[in-house]
Parts: structure tokens; C-alpha cells; sequence
């Protein structure tokens, strides 16, 4: 058994946690991971508050594991999803893109809040500001990373900071979770691998477009939802990169996500708002993209819709070759990366 500082703080088996996607982790798939022993995070970005109190009693009467969700802060009802996260005592906040004003609600209730970050500068601040545990994510992630990669950000962070760390991006099998430890983390977060698992709602032709893909065959820009961030190689991706910036696109996709989130104009525009003012400084515009992205990736993990569809995922898909179930998945991984460990300090004592 591997037990770090983020099993003992999470009180799960494994130092293993399910990131946070928004419409694919659903409750079966955070149950899955959770009843395996890892830590298992439901992203709320896509739900209304409704749809965020449903879900979480879903994965309660699923599991009685500890979960958390996860709520991107620049995307439209952050405030409403966290309010609803903290009235029903989830164990774990973990957020993304934004400042948390909600740090000692979640600790009035015993909670702890998991800060994500891509610059060692926010580091500080995040702990400063009273987060439990960092997410530090590479360039190799899906989504949203920065220019560095995992290898490099890990070791400056875990010299910054004393809270415990999770390592995302680039993680797929039991040597990155190995290497995550000797870098500094205390555990790992994985998108694309537990994408790529018997639970997960992803549109088989994805799963097997992620297989078949090599470490080369994402694409990382700002073109996708306005923000940096890496995707699959598909026609429609490789497009866009061509297009730069879908004014169109964006439109019909604001309109559709105005919708699906019930925002009436008036929300609408003060969402739009809240992103130019948000840490990041993001424009309106950014709304609009991540609504297009929206879209084409709600055509992508749900109709399968290889032409027309887009998907984050990270360079690890280079190394993805099965569809294991998270059981599967998390017991090798820690079986590997025990073996590494072992194999590496007999290299050190020279036995
Ligand atoms: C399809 C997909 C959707 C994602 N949605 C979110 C999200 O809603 N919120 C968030 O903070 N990160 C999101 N991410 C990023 C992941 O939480 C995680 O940081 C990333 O997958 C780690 O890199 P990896 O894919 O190499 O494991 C998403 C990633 C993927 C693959």
C-alpha cells in the first residue's frame, strides 16, 4: 500500500484521484473510482444548482466514500454550484480558473478546498489564501495547463509550499504515479486515463480514437475555448487551428449555453462580466468560445461524432491502450508503481 500525505488527509486507499471533466465525470464514474479506493471529483461546470445537488445525492446514495466536486470559477453559476456544495457538506472542493471566496465555509463544516494551479505563482497565494492541498498541472494535461511542464512545475512548487501536493497532466500508469512522488507530489489526479475506462460515458469512437492516438496527436492553442488548452487531433480540431477565431461558432454556442444553464439575458451578461474582472483577466469572448467548445465536445463524448466533434484530452493517449475498469485501472497502477519503487531504491543501495 502507498500511503502518502494525500491518503491520510483524503482518508481514501490509494493516492489516486479521478480529475474533475465537466459532462464526463458523472456519478457512476465518480462512484467507481471512489468504491476503488481512489478520490473521485464531479464536475459541476455543465449543471444548473438543481442538477449539482441531484448529482452529488446520486454519487451519496452510490457511495459512502468521500468526493468532491470540482467548478471551473469563470464559468457561468460557479457561485450558485459551490453554494449548493457547501450546503450539502461535500468533503471536497476543488476549483479551477478563479479566486476562492468560499475557503472557510467549506472548513466551518470540517471540508477542505483543493486549489488547481498551472504557475508556480499562484502556489503561495492558493496556500496563503487557506487551501488544504494544490492540483499542479503540466503542459501535457488535457485542458488547461501553462507553458510548463509537469517535471519542471512540480519540483518549484514542492519547494514553495507545504500543503500537499497532486500532480495532473501527463499521468496514465503506475511509473508517472511513482515519478509524481519523486518530484514532490503526495498523489495523482488523471483526466485521459480514466476517460479511457470501462465507466466512462465517453462515445466508444473516442475511446478508440484516444487509443489509436500517438503522444503527438493532440493540439495545444487558445483557438478551442479561448483559454490555453490541449485537445484531441480531429478534423474539426485541426480546423479550427486554421479558422483562429469562430465568431459564429460562438454565437450559436452562447445561445445553447444560455439555455442548458437557464440564465436569463441579464445573468447572461453579468457571467460575461465576471470573467473580464476574474484573476485571469479573460474577455467576453472567452465565454462565448468555451460555448462553442461546448458544442462540439457535447457532439464528441455523446453522439461520438468524429468529423464534426472536439475532445481535451492529453498527450498521455500516446500510452493509452486499453479500456480497463477503474478497479482494473487504479490496482495496476499502484501494483506498478510499487514495483518501480522497490526496483529504483535497489538501484540505490546497489543490491
Ligand atoms: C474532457 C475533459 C474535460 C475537462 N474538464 C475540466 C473541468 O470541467 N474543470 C477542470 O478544472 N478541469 C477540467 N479538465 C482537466 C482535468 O481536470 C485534468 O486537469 C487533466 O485531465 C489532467 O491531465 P491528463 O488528461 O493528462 O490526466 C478536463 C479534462 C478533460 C480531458
Amino acid at each position: 500500500m502507498l500511503k502518502t500525505k494525500m491518503t491520510d488527509l483524503f482518508g481514501i486507499r490509494h493516492p489516486i484521484m479521478l480529475a474533475g471533466m465537466n459532462w464526463i465525470t458523472e456519478p457512476n464514474l465518480v462512484a467507481a473510482v471512489c468504491n476503488a479506493g481512489g478520490l473521485g471529483i464531479f464536475a459541476t461546470a455543465r449543471c444548473t444548482p438543481e442538477e449539482t445537488r441531484e448529482n452529488i445525492r446520486e454519487i451519496k446514495s452510490l457511495t459512502d466514500k468521500p468526493f468532491g466536486i470540482n467548478q471551473i470559477l469563470v464559468s457561468p453559476g460557479a457561485k450558485d454550484n459551490i453554494k449548493i456544495a457547501i450546503e450539502e457538506k461535500v468533503a471536497f472542493v476543488n476549483y479551477s480558473l478563479g479566486k476562492p471566496w468560499f475557503i472557510d465555509e467549506v472548513h466551518a463544516y470540517g471540508g477542505k478546498v483543493m486549489g488547481t494551479i498551472a504557475l508556480a505563482k499562484h502556489a503561495k497565494k492558493a496556500e496563503e489564501a487557506g487551501c488544504d492541498v494544490l492540483i499542479i498541472t503540466g503542459y501535457e494535461a488535457a485542458a488547461h495547463g501553462a507553458d510548463a511542464t509537469s517535471m519542471v512545475l512540480i519540483p518549484i512548487v514542492s519547494r514553495l509550499v507545504n500543503i500537499p501536493l497532486i500532480a495532473a497532466g501527463g499521468v496514465y500508469d503506475g511509473r508517472g504515479l511513482a515519478a509524481a512522488l519523486a518530484l514532490g507530489a503526495d498523489g495523482i489526479s488523471m483526466g485521459s486515463r480514466f476517460m479511457i475506462t470501462k465507466e466512462s460515458m465517453v462515445h466508444d469512437s473516442f475511446k478508440k480514437l484516444c487509443i489509436g492516438a500517438s503522444e503527438q496527436d493532440t493540439l495545444y492553442g487558445n483557438v478551442f475555448d479561448g483559454m490555453p488548452g490541449r485537445v484531441l487531433k480531429t478534423k474539426e480540431a485541426e480546423a479550427m487551428v486554421k479558422k483562429g477565431f469562430p465568431l459564429i461558432d460562438s454565437i450559436k454556442g452562447a445561445l445553447l449555453l444560455k439555455r442548458i444553464l437557464n440564465l436569463s439575458p441579464g445573468q447572461f451578461v453579468k457571467t460575461a462580466m465576471d470573467m473580464m474582472t476574474a484573476e485571469e483577466g479573460h474577455s467576453v469572448w472567452v465565454l462565448a468560445r468555451q460555448a462553442a467548445c461546448n458544442m462540439k465536445h457535447m457532439m464528441a463524448i455523446m453522439d461520438g461524432d468524429i468529423d464534426g466533434g472536439i475532445l481535451f484530452a492529453g498527450q498521455c493517449c500516446g500510452g493509452i491502450e486499453d479500456i480497463p475498469t477503474c478497479q482494473e485501472l487504479i490496482d495496476r497502477i499502484i501494483i506498478e508503481a510499487e514495483d518501480v519503487m522497490e526496483k529504483t531504491s535497489m538501484l540505490k543501495t546497489g543490491s
